[in-house]
This record gives structure tokens, C-alpha cells and sequence, in this order.
């Protein structure tokens, strides 16, 4: 399914928002930060069949070849206290909108912390969270999902939803819809809270993985904190304080 084809109907369904859909794209991040610099902040959501520079974190490139979902949109930072706790629960929303639409992957589907997105032991997808302007006021929210990427086209760390045998011909729509109904529908702090703890009592005592010097560890999930820090008991019994 063409992404495109459905440009008209994510239009009528979210009519208060302001779409950009893009065949191909430097950023759709940057294209975001330009236009909530010019005008309406937070109504834009950019979306792009490929992009040319997509980014990730810690300056990182991240592969953007055509049919998977590029995204992203503004939202106000004053119900979360800081960016980074902003930054965990918008990994939640992602993972909750995944499962929303395929609740049959749940079992597979994990978030390592603080908010990538994995299939097993392979990268699904990612979130880019930056600023609009210095006062942390608005900040745009990218988020990257591989969809159709073939074993050739992505590094062997990560994979896709038709790697895994999801080959739904709409899935992008169906996920870039749930996707703004959660992010819309969540935007005020209970709604947050609520599906932050319910990550938390699932991923309580799971195995969780996360990153140290640069090598990907695994540990039991102790507790997960309000700002968004988890606890960790590490392969030594040694309990870990991870801050984002
Ligand atoms: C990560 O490093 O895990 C975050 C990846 C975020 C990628 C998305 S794709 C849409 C948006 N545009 C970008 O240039 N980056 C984000």
C-alpha cells in the first residue's frame, strides 16, 4: 500500500493537524523544526518515504531507504518536568502503539532503555527528541520504525516488521494512525503516568537490556523511577543506576 494513498484520509481523521508528506526528505525532523520556527508549532506532523539525512542519537546516521515510517511532529514539554523523562515516555507510547496494533508481537517487542524499540535482540525503531527553541518549551519528536527494510538493506543489529513476518499491506498507515491517536490522546501527564507504570509493572523483574561502554548488557529490571532512571541488578548480582 502506498503510503501516499492514504495522505487524505490521516488528513479527515486528524483535521486540527497540519500534514507534510514528503517522497523524500533530508530530515523530516529538520523539516519539522523549520516550519514550527515559521508558524501553527504545534500542529505539523512531516512525514517521508525516505530521507537523505535521517538522523539519530548521539549524532548517529540512521538509514532511511525508502517504505519505512519517518515521522515527526511538535509537542509542548510542560507537563513533563525535563526532556529526558519526556524522552522515556514517548518510548512508551511507541512501544503501546506497536502493540495497539499488532498485539500479537507483545511478547517479542521489549524497550531498551531508555526508548529504542526492539524485536527480539534486533532494532525495530528509534526516537529523536530536539528543541525548537532554547527555552525547552517545544520540542520535535521524530521517531523512525522499519517497515519493509529487506535483511540487505539494515545492519544485522536491527530488523523490520516484514522481517518478522508482519507483511500487513497497510501497516504504515495503521501505525502512523494509532500513533497520533496515542501521542494526542496522551498528552497531558496522568495519561502519561498511567501508561509509564504500566511499562514499568510489565518490565519489572524481565530481563532488560542496555547499553554500557558502548556494549549492549543484560540485567533484571528493578525498578523503574519517575524520571525515568531504572535500576538494574547486573549478571554479578550488582545493582546499576541507570540515568538517561
Ligand atoms: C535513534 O537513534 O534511535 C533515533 C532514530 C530516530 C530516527 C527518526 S526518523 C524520523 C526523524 N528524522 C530524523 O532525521 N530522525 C528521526
Amino acid at each position: 500500500m502506498n503510503l501516499f494513498a492514504k495522505q487524505q484520509y490521516l488528513e479527515e481523521k486528524f483535521n486540527d493537524l497540519h500534514f507534510e508528506f514528503y517522497e523524500e526528505i533530508d530530515s523530516t525532523n529538520e523539516k519539522c523544526k523549520e516550519l514550527c520556527r515559521k508558524k501553527y508549532i504545534d500542529k505539523w506532523v512531516i512525514i517521508a518515504n525516505s530521507q537523505t539525512k535521517g538522523r539519530g542519537r548521539y549524532g548517529r546516521t540512521w538509514d532511511s531507504q525508502a517504505k519505512n515510517i519517518y515521522i515527526s511532529f511538535a509537542t509542548a514539554n510542560a507537563f513533563v518536568h525535563d526532556i529526558v523523562t519526556l524522552n522515556f515516555y514517548l518510548g512508551v507510547v511507541l512501544y503501546r502503539t506497536l502493540i495497539d496494533v499488532f498485539p500479537e508481537i507483545q511478547t517479542h517487542l521489549t524497550l531498551k532503555w531508555p526508548n529504542d524499540l526492539y524485536f527480539n535482540d534486533k532494532k525495530l525503531g528509534g526516537i529523536l527528541i530536539e528543541n525548537v527553541d532554547n527555552e525547552l518549551k517545544w520540542i520535535v519528536v521524530g521517531m523512525g520504525i522499519n517497515v519493509y527494510s529487506g535483511e540487505n538493506e539494515i545492519p544485522n543489529t536491527a530488523t523490520s516488521l516484514q522481517m518478522q513476518e508482519i507483511k500487513d499491506d497497510n501497516v504504515r498507515v495503521r501505525i502512523i494512525e494509532r500513533l497520533l491517536h496515542n501521542v494526542y490522546l496522551t498528552n497531558r501527564e496522568e495519561d502519561y503516568r498511567e501508561l509509564f507504570w504500566e511499562y514499568c509493572r510489565k518490565t519489572q523483574y524481565n530481563v532488560y537490556r542496555y547499553t554500557k561502554h558502548n556494549e549492549i548488557h543484560a540485567g533484571i529490571a528493578q525498578k523503574l523511577h519517575a524520571d525515568g532512571s531504572m535500576t538494574i541488578r547486573d549478571t554479578k548480582g550488582q545493582q546499576i543506576h541507570l540515568q538517561i
